[in-house]
C-alpha cells in the first residue's frame, strides 16, 4: 500500500455479516463466526504492520445477548478458544489486548482468557487492540453518567466542570483517542449502539463485504478512501491547511476586495 496520506492512528470496525456469508454457503451462522476469526486476524496483522495505533472490534454487543441461547454460547465458546489459540501469537507480534464492554456479564470462562490474554500482553507496545465484548455505546454513557453523578455527590467532581474532554475520560475509552475512521461490513448502514459518542467525527465506510470477506485487500481500500477525505471539523476547507493551499477563485475575490 502507498502511503498517499496519513495511517489512521484509531480505527473501529463493525464487523457484520458473519451469518448471511454462512447462509449464502449453504452453512450454518457459527461457520461464519468461525471464518470470521481468520478475517480479524489478517486486519490485526495488517493494522500492526502499517503503524495503526488503536483498533476496536466490535465483536458481541450489548443486544446480541437477545440471540438464540445456542448462538451466543457458541460464540462464547468461539471467543473463548480463539483467545487461547492467537494470545501467543498477538504477544509475539507486540499486540496490547484490552477490552471495553460490560465484562462481569461475560461467562466466567471468556472473563478468565481475557484476563490472561490482557495480562499477558500488557507491556507490549505495538498495536492497541481493543475488543468491544458485551457493549453498547447507550451503555457506555449510561455507566459514565452514573459514575459522574456519584463523584458529584461525593463533592470530589463541580458540576460546572464537567465538559466535554471530562466526559470521554469516564468512557470505557479513556486515554484512547476518538477513531478516525469506521468501517461497517456487509453493506448496512447503522451504528448498532457502537461507540456513540466517540464516533462524533469519525469517517465511515461501508464496505459490501460480509465480515468473513473483508481481509488485508478491502482494509487497504477501506484506508485509501479515508485518505481522500477532508476532514472539516466544523469548519470550511481553506482553514484546515493556511497558507498551504492556492487561493481559489473566492479567496482571490475576497482578497481583491479587501485590498481596494
Ligand atoms: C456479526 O455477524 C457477528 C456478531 C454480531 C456477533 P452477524 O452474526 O450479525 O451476521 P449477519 O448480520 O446475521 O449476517
Ligand atoms: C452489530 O451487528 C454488532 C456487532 C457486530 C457485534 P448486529 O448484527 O448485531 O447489528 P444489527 O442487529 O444488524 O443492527
Ligand atoms: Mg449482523
Amino acid at each position: 500500500m502507498h502511503a498517499s496520506g496519513p495511517i489512521p492512528v484509531h480505527i473501529a470496525v463493525i464487523m457484520d455479516g458473519n451469518g448471511r456469508w454462512a447462509k449464502k454457503r449453504g452453512f450454518p451462522r457459527i461457520a461464519g463466526h468461525n471464518e470470521g476469526v481468520e478475517s480479524v486476524r489478517d486486519t490485526v496483522e495488517a493494522c500492526g504492520q502499517l503503524g495503526v495505533k488503536h483498533l476496536t472490534l466490535y465483536a458481541f454487543s450489548t443486544e446480541n445477548w437477545k440471540r438464540p441461547q445456542e448462538e451466543v454460547s457458541m460464540l462464547m465458546r468461539l471467543l473463548m478458544r480463539a483467545l487461547r489459540d492467537e494470545t501467543d501469537k498477538l504477544h509475539e507480534n507486540n499486540v496490547k489486548v484490552d477490552t471495553i464492554g460490560d465484562f462481569p456479564t461475560l461467562p466466567i470462562e471468556v472473563q478468565d482468557e481475557l484476563t490472561d490474554a490482557m495480562t499477558k500482553t500488557k507491556l507490549n507496545t505495538g498495536l492497541h487492540l481493543h475488543l468491544a465484548l458485551s457493549y453498547s455505546g447507550r451503555w457506555d454513557i449510561t455507566t459514565a453518567i452514573k459514575a459522574i453523578a456519584e463523584d458529584v455527590r461525593r463533592g470530589t467532581l463541580a458540576p460546572e466542570s464537567i465538559d466535554d474532554q471530562l466526559v470521554s475520560r469516564y468512557l470505557a475509552t479513556k486515554n484512547v483517542p476518538d477513531p478516525d475512521l469506521l468501517i461497517r461490513t456487509s453493506g448496512e448502514f447503522r451504528i448498532s449502539n457502537f461507540l456513540l459518542w466517540q464516533l462524533a467525527y469519525s469517517e465511515i465506510y461501508i464496505s459490501t463485504s460480509c465480515w468473513p470477506d473483508f481481509r488485508r485487500k478491502e482494509l487497504y481500500e477501506a484506508i485509501t478512501d479515508f485518505q481522500r477525505r477532508e476532514r472539516r471539523y466544523g469548519m470550511v476547507s481553506e482553514q484546515l491547511q493556511p497558507g498551504k493551499r492556492k487561493p481559489n477563485a473566492v479567496q482571490r475575490f475576497f482578497n481583491n476586495v479587501s485590498g481596494s
